[in-house]
């Protein structure tokens, strides 16, 4: 998108792209098209749409125009060729696999991931002979093997916010011929645009941040058009995992304020991650904004700030984790992330809860882990909920023995 002579900025991409006046009534907004199929006309027409011949829609589940708003809207935020969007975030992943893998091949991946992508790499794709095998950020290039076929990472990662280098993945990816995927969830495009360091592939829950009001699932995919036209026809054609219209139209609703809530949860965040700091209940306070987390240098340098996320580890286990979320007023005691209101989850009995201990364990995701979402309410009034509750917690622990 640009004025005729220079791109326009991100924010007025995130205002206007995609957007749609109804030629008929005028209407503003961007209409709903809330209809499952499309009429075709004549049959000459119709058999020229199904083939692809002419542009236009035939049926919901593989194409609809409110949908096509939010995928347009999308493409510009992340600087993409194109974009394809999926009923959730999973459906947005599956979909890739399924257009991209074929049995035999191999997913290399920087840990840790979220639980769902690690179920649907291990567990579906591994019955159709998919392998995917963790590898550490230092030995990616050396672990590539003839049956590589895709790298794939979060950065910042679920919910230990550990920051891989976007560079090294590109690089390896690159020189190996292979797929190199990110899933920018927790960053955003306002963040990060992994394309811009040479990644092949973004993928995105759009019912975190890109929604960003907890009303709404949703997922896409993003890279250039040759590759996404194969998902659309492949992936979501026949997987069907379609964006439903009227989400569509809450999912473009909330991008466009983005850049808005997105600064609001960066400086909320690191106000809470300040304040939390050095607090005798807790052993670390996980947030890429400070100098002393190990990815401080590498998020400085692909990301625009660090993003609304903190991940508190107690000192104690479960009990000290457990009275600090039940004393909290403000977070709700919810999974999921990326809401305008703070939330708060535990991730060792929620969202972690399958994973092997030890593996759990592996990926730092102890019993005494707590993730915050910072909404975008007053960082005065966040701090001194975070701060009541860590007390109510360090008064556990005098009373009760760490329990891990
Ligand atoms: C990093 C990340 N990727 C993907 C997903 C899956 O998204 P969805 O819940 O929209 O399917 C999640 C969900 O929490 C997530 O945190």
């Amino acid at each position: 998108m640009t004025d005729g002579e220079r791109p326009y900025g991100f924010a007025t991409r995130a205002v206007h792209a995609g957007q749609v006046t109804d030629p008929s009534t005028g209407a503003h907004a961007t209409a709903i098209h809330q209809t499952s199929t499309f009429v075709l006309g004549d049959v000459a027409r119709g058999a020229r749409l199904f083939a692809g011949d002419e542009a236009g829609y035939v049926y919901s589940r593989i194409g609809n125009p409110t949908v096509r708003a939010f995928e347009e809207k999308l493409a510009a935020l992340e600087g993409a060729d194109e974009a394809v969007a999926f009923a959730s975030g999973m459906g947005a992943i599956a979909a890739l696999c399924f257009s991209t893998l074929r049995s035999g091949d191999e997913i290399l991946f920087l840990g840790p991931l979220y639980g769902g992508t690690r179920g649907l790499f291990h567990d579906l794709l591994g019955r159709f002979g998919v392998r995917a095998r963790r590898v550490d950020d230092h030995e990616l290039a050396s672990a590539v093997s003839p049956s590589t076929r895709m790298i794939y990472v979060e950065t910042p990662t679920n919910p230990t916010l550990q920051i891989h280098d976007l560079r090294l993945v590109s690089e390896v990816a690159r020189t190996h011929g292979v797929l190199s995927v990110v899933d920018g969830t927790f960053a955003t495009p306002y963040l990060t645009r992994p394309l811009e360091h040479g990644i092949d592939v973004v993928i995105h829950s759009a019912t975190k941040y890109l929604g960003g009001h907890g009303d709404a699932l949703g997922g896409v995919v993003l890279g250039r058009k040759e590759l996404m036209d194969e998902i659309r026809l492949e992936g979501l054609r026949h997987a069907g995992a379609a964006l439903s219209p009227t989400v569509a139209s809450l999912l473009l609703r909330g991008v466009r304020t983005l850049h808005l809530r997105m600064r609001a949860h960066c400086d909320n965040a690191r106000a809470v991650a300040d304040a939390s700091l050095g607090h005798p209940a807790l052993r670390a306070v996980h947030y890429p904004g400070h100098a002393q987390h190990p990815g401080h240098a590498v998020a400085s340098r692909q990301m625009n700030d660090f993003g609304g996320m903190v991940t508190l580890e107690f000192t104690g286990g479960r009990a000290m984790a457990a009275a600090f979320l039940e004393s909290l007023t403000l977070f709700d005691h919810a999974v999921s992330l990326g809401d305008v209101s703070s939330l708060a989850c535990h991730p060792a009995s929620t969202t972690h809860q399958l994973v092997d201990e030890p593996l759990r364990l592996a990926d730092g995701v102890t019993e005494g882990l707590v993730r915050l979402s910072v909404g975008v309410e007053d960082a005065h009034d966040l701090v001194r909920d975070v701060l009541q509750a860590l007390a109510v917690a360090a008064r556990k622990v005098e009373r009760a023995p760490a329990d891990h």
